[in-house]
């Protein structure tokens, strides 16, 4: 596989990498380029982090896990790209003035991602930078020098990536590696970059043991920590068809390939609980390349998307060949690390009903950024005349799937929308489900948390923090 790209403002090619070869080490061992500092290997520190811009925007993300194949037809900066004729980046002099460095391990991942912030105009630095860990110099200084540096000049390099990643979208006709190209024989490097989810049906077809990567927040990991080898792999993210998001008058319908970020976005106009949910989702690194497809499909019991998409009775399109399938969410999660889907299927799109916003996402996690949920209970209710007369309550977190909570539900259904009420029923959730300690919490906790969410979603519509009382039918 010929990878082709932008780095640093030239045109560089990575011939016959294998499929799982990550950037940051083609970047420190093969263009011996260490300005890019490997912390983790897992997503986590930022200290990897390099700026992608693509057909879609300037990114921050994280090197550590980002497979050399996702980079085709993108332009990329490194720390050793943001100076111009020795003349350093406004970040990197606001860096330097506001003594934003101490050890300066941090500071090569920090800068490149204040300068993805400078680059996108953004102001809130705390959120920008969550994903970045410093040891020693502590942020104040650091979010000090971002805000000091927002009204500098942008770089004219900028305009150059931007021309490259709009010029070479990477479509599967001009690419030079279009799809199902296979040049090296070896079983290690059988990747494919299928250009539409026709090419990719048609694969998995030929190819049922082909592994899917979407944004690699997951399979990255598997390469950096689990060793895994991919025998054979497609990368989806030039598969465009998969990344619309369609909003008619009855549904939003997300592709399966949209990232994080622009879920956020989006949910900001429909679900602001959602939204608020999604921008404590990784950090900006990983909102940038996980997709909501990607976050499906891997079945876990504690992933943001789930939960919230149940409580809002979502249905996932499912695709097999020219076979399509639609099912509820729900049903989708058979068991621990089980779905409903056969082989050579693969997740085409979420639709999500339009309906009056009645919904309350809350994310329990022992960080506030950049943290896995320990619990996250999804509420969606309908009251009318003060009585409940639909529920749709999810967990993440809570059993061996995402999960609805029905004796709740039904307990709630026919009742009073009174503290009183819901006091009486948050004892059913014992009945819905049993969870299990782990390090994140112990069974007992988190059944108390997911007791005091439902009055918590109670508490916030008496105190009308929630709108959902009255909602005309
Ligand atoms: C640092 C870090 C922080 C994280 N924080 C959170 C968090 O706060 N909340 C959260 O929910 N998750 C979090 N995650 C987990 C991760 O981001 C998600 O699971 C992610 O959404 C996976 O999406 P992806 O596109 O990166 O998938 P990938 O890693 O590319 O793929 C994941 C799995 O899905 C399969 N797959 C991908 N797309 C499809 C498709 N269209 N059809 C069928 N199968 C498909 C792949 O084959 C693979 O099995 C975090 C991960 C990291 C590394
Ligand atoms: S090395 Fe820590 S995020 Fe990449
Ligand atoms: S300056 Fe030392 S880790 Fe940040």
């Amino acid at each position: 596989m010929n990878i082709t790209f932008l780095l640093n403002g030239e045109t560089v090619s990575a011939p016959a990498v294998p499929a799982t070869a990550t950037f940051l080490d083609w970047l420190r061992e093969s263009q011996h380029l260490t300005g890019t500092k490997e912390g983790c290997n897992e997503g986590d520190c930022g200290a990897c982090t390099v700026m992608v811009t693509d057909d879609r925007g300037t990114h921050a993300l994280n090197a550590c896990i980002l497979l050399l194949p996702q980079l085709h037809g993108k332009a990329v900066r490194t720390v050793e790209g943001l100076a111009t004729d020795g003349v350093l980046h406004p970040v990197q002099q606001s860096m330097v003035d506001h003594h934003g460095s101490q050890c300066g391990f941090c500071t090569p991942g920090f800068v490149v991602a204040m300068a993805t912030s400078h680059a996108n105009e953004e102001t809130d630095h705390a959120t920008a930078l969550a994903g970045n860990l410093c040891r020693c110099t502590g942020y104040a200084p650091i979010l000090r020098a971002a805000k000091a540096a927002e009204a500098q000049a942008k770089p004219a390099w900028l305009k150059t990536d931007r021309d490259y990643a709009l010029a070479d979208t990477g479509s599967d006709t001009s690419s030079p590696a279009p799809e199902g190209d296979q040049p090296d024989a070896s079983a290690e490097a059988a990747a494919a970059l299928p250009g539409s989810s026709d090419a990719l049906a048609a694969l998995l077809l030929e190819h049922p043991e082909t592994t899917l990567i979407a944004g690699a927040t997951d399979v990255g990991l598997w390469v950096t920590k689990q060793l895994r080898e991919l025998p054979r792999t497609a990368f989806l993210h030039l598969c465009r068809d998969l990344q619309d998001i369609d909003i008619t008058d009855d549904t939003l319908r997300i592709g399966a390939a949209v990232t994080m970020d622009r879920v956020l976005t989006l949910m900001e106009d429909h679900h602001p609980s959602y939204a608020a949910m999604i921008r404590r989702y990784g950090s900006a690194q990983v909102r940038a390349a996980a997709t909501i497809g990607g976050n499906i499909a891997n079945g876990s019991p504690i992933g943001d998307n789930p939960p919230a998409l149940i409580a809002l009775d979502a249905t996932l399109h499912l695709r097999r060949g020219d076979t399509r399938r639609d099912l509820p969410i729900e049903a989708f999660f058979l068991d621990y690390g089980k779905q409903d889907r056969a082989e050579s299927e693969f997740v085409e799109a979420v639709s999500i009903p339009r309906q009056p916003d009645r919904l309350k996402c809350y994310k329990l996690s022992k960080r506030f950024d950049q943290d896995i949920s320990a619990v996250c209970g999804c509420f969606s209710l309908t009251i009318e005349d003060q009585t409940v007369t639909d529920a749709r309550i999810a967990f993440g977190g809570m059993a061996g799937t995402p999960k609805r909570a029905a004796a709740l539900e039904t307990a709630l259904i026919g009742q009073p929308w009174t503290r009183e009420a819901v006091v009486d029923a948050m004892p059913e959730l014992d009945n819905d489900f049993e969870p299990m300690s782990d390090m994140r919490a112990s069974a007992a906790y988190r059944l108390d948390a997911a007791r005091n969410m439902i009055l918590r979603y109670f508490l916030e519509d008496a105190s009308g923090l929630c709108t959902i009382s009255e909602v005309t039918p």
